[in-house]
């Protein structure tokens, strides 16, 4: 016999937070069993992306219906983050149309991760033809349901929830989040349109700019790309999905010549504007995965958003433009 299941899912490794999402995963789910006393509450704790597909697959056998579907870890502004800092893995735009998701009639998907509404909640309900929640701002963990109440270790019970956070409101946030427990942000609902979503980060460029107005406040991605830079400062660089620019400018004196690719019309702009005064840089707009550049024009690219493209096609233009090395 066909049961409707609540599934509610927590990443394992990626980045820090885990012991936390296993707690607020399990409250989750003791909640849930005592909302839905007739229907089955799954909680799988998941590595990777493949964990879940599995997941989905033994649902789809067993011919049962996902009634509410609960994500609780880390997300990027596309989307939910899977593995580990160091291989993070992430559902491609192709990935995500391919999803087989067993939804019963009415399903919903909550996406308790940071800035899961700004793209990836719509961008899901059409997809999937279901109700679909998300946060805008950043999520906390926290004693209250209600409010954000600061807590140390792993403390019973445990909920995330969105808040005006100090990465994204500075110190105002902080103050907003820690001192007056204000801030607190409800799940944002998506129906299912058959609007297309903006796709680009154009209304959340300014944003994106002031934060990373210097690519070395990421210490771990600058202080690696930079070691494994080339020792020749006669290189031309191509960086795909450059955002702010701030990449490029950073590389500029080590570098010949860079130019960025963006979606997003508002960031390329930014790049420009950042680096108005340099000869060496130009910036690019893409909408696929062509490049507007020439057979053998690059000696080296360089993308900090890989995990959201189409690889296959992308990679036969990257095959295209870079230039062979010498000696291979
Ligand atoms: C997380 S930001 C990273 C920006 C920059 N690489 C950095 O590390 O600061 C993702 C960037 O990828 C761009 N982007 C997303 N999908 C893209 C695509 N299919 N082709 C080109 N750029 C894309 C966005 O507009 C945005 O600038």
């Amino acid at each position: 016999m066909m049961s409707s299941i609540h599934l509610i899912v927590h990443t394992t490794h990626y980045r820090k937070g885990s012991e936390q999402f296993a707690v607020i995963a399990a409250i989750m789910q003791e909640e849930l069993s005592a909302e839905y006393p007739n229907e089955t509450v799954l909680l799988k704790p998941i590595f990777g992306k493949r964990d879940l597909l599995n997941i989905f697959s033994q649902i789809i056998e067993s011919g049962d219906k996902i009634r509410s579907f609960h994500f609780i870890g880390h997300s990027g502004m596309y989307g939910p983050m899977y593995g580990t800092i160091e291989y993070p893995e992430q559902f491609s735009p192709y990935e995500l149309r391919k999803l087989q998701i067993p939804f019963a009639e009415g399903g919903e998907a909550y996406f308790h991760c940071c800035r899961s509404a700004r793209w990836f909640a719509p961008h899901f309900a059409n997809l999937h033809n279901v109700k679909t929640f998300g946060y805008h701002n950043y999520t906390a963990f926290t004693k209250s349901k209600t409010k954000y109440q600061r807590i140390g270790g792993n403390v019973n019970p445990m909920y995330a929830i969105g808040c005006e956070g100090k990465k994204s409101h500075g110190w105002i946030g902080a103050i907003k989040k820690n001192l007056l427990g204000k801030g607190l942000e409800k799940l944002k609902v998506f129906e299912p349109t058959s609007e297309s979503i903006d796709s680009t980060y154009n209304n959340v460029a300014g944003l994106y700019d002031a934060v990373f107005q210097d690519i070395k406040v990421r210490e771990d991605e600058w202080s690696w790309i930079s070691n494994h830079l080339p020792k020749s400062t006669e290189i031309d660089v191509l960086d795909i999905g450059c955002g702010n620019g701030a990449l490029l400018k950073a590389l500029s004196p080590m570098i010949r010549s860079g130019v960025g690719v963006d979606l997003s019309n508002a960031l390329l702009d930014l790049a420009r504007k950042n680096n108005a005064t340099n000869d060496k840089l130009s910036f690019k707009p893409v909408t696929g995965p062509k490049l507007p550049l020439e057979d053998e024009s690059v000696d080296l690219i360089i993308s900090m958003l890989f995990r959201y493209l189409d690889w296959d096609p992308l990679m036969d233009e990257v095959k295209r433009i870079l230039r062979p090395v010498v000696g291979y």
